[in-house]
């Protein structure tokens, strides 16, 4: 009984010490474990006579229990002192000024890409996409457009082969194409993008955008196509009235083909859209080829539709009043800090489209 009387006190003793978590766990080893000093004393209870076992295992139980309470204060009152430590360490001090960050900008090919997406879903267009990576196929032969055409010239396509077998797509049309092989008709769909040709100065980029525009079904004529045309430069300049004029011109993968011009003039140092005496070019379109409809495997005495391929860079200089192409691709932090749009500010031609 004094042994263990003296273990209790020893060990008690050795608990009310400064202690960390390791040593009051290698304390509990010394005690409780395997040959633990109070493990060995439980041992001897067999060798022990029956008239004392009773009342030295009850002993041997109430110093078991003293022990096993003071180490658990122990490791409560570490772990609250750390606790403690942590959260003194931890303070936030309210005083600190703020510190400042910077708010990123949409940039305009972006926001007028959001814009040009929402106006024509909500007239029935769905918006596809293609690869800048395209083969010739479709970015020429599918489009009706022979080996001798000036498109096909190495100073406008960049070929990445000596084959030229691939390319970076000269413009948005062979979305055309791969809309229509991969469902059937009738279409309606729109297809934004990045476009390639090998040309740069003030008004031209050797990357530029455009959006494609292509709606094939029974009994789709070049009205439909002045009428939507109509609509979404109405939409997109937020005019009433527009002035808009077809030109004849030549495409390969449309028969008639046209440009359209819009009428502006310029106030102040602005330009007016739909009103004066200029003219401005802003697109192709035509209806779409026959050719191309077979190459697709649409049959054109029953389908037909138009097709049309905007510049977008364009557009969004002329909304924004930008006049240098080349900064919309220089990624000057203080151009699109002036040019760009906040991402929480909606304007009002822009409804919401999700991105
Ligand atoms: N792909 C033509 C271009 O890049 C534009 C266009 C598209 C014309 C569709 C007619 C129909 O110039």
């Amino acid at each position: 009984m004094s042994d263990i009387k003296k273990i209790k006190d020893d060990y008690i003793k050795k608990l009310n010490q400064n202690l960390d978590l390791n040593s009051v766990n290698q304390i509990k080893t010394d005690l409780f474990g395997k040959n633990g000093l109070l493990s060995n004393e439980f041992k001897k209870l067999g060798s022990i006579a029956s008239e004392e076992r009773k009342q030295f295992a009850a002993d041997l139980n109430s110093i078991k229990n003293e022990l096993q309470n003071a180490i658990l204060n122990k490791i409560q009152d570490i772990e609250i002192k750390e606790i403690n430590l942590k959260l003194q360490n931890e303070k936030v001090d309210v005083t600190l000024p703020e510190r400042t960050f910077s708010q990123g900008k949409i940039h305009p090919v972006s926001q007028v890409i959001d814009e040009i997406s929402s106006i024509f879903s909500e007239i029935g267009f769905n918006v596809e996409e293609g690869p800048d990576v395209e083969n010739e196929y479709n970015n020429f032969t599918a489009l009706n457009t022979p080996d001798s055409h000036p498109a096909r010239d190495m100073h406008d396509t960049f070929y990445l082969d000596n084959n030229k077998e691939f390319l970076l797509r000269t413009h948005t049309s062979p979305v055309q194409i791969r809309t229509m092989l991969k469902d059937r008709p009738p279409f309606k769909i729109i297809a934004p993008g990045r476009t390639y040709r090998s040309d740069s100065d003030q008004t031209h980029s050797p990357m530029f955008h455009q959006v494609e525009g292509l709606h094939i079904d029974k009994d789709i004529n070049m009205g439909h196509l002045k009428g939507c045309l109509n609509y979404f430069i109405k939409e997109f300049f937020e005019v009433d009235k527009i002035k808009m004029r077809f030109r004849p011109s030549h495409f390969p993968f449309t028969e008639p083909s046209a440009e359209v011009d819009i009428g502006y003039e310029v106030k102040d140092g602005k330009i007016a859209i739909g009103e004066g005496d200029r003219w401005l070019e802003i697109l192709g379109c035509g209806m779409v080829h026959p050719n191309v409809l077979k190459n697709v495997k649409v049959n054109p005495s029953k389908y037909q539709g138009y097709a049309f391929g905007i510049g977008i860079d364009r557009l969004a200089m002329l909304k924004y009043g930008i006049n240098d192409l080349r900064a919309f691709f220089e990624c000057d932090y203080r151009w699109l800090n002036h040019f760009g749009f906040d991402p929480l500010d909606v304007p009002s031609s822009y409804r919401g489209l999700s991105r």
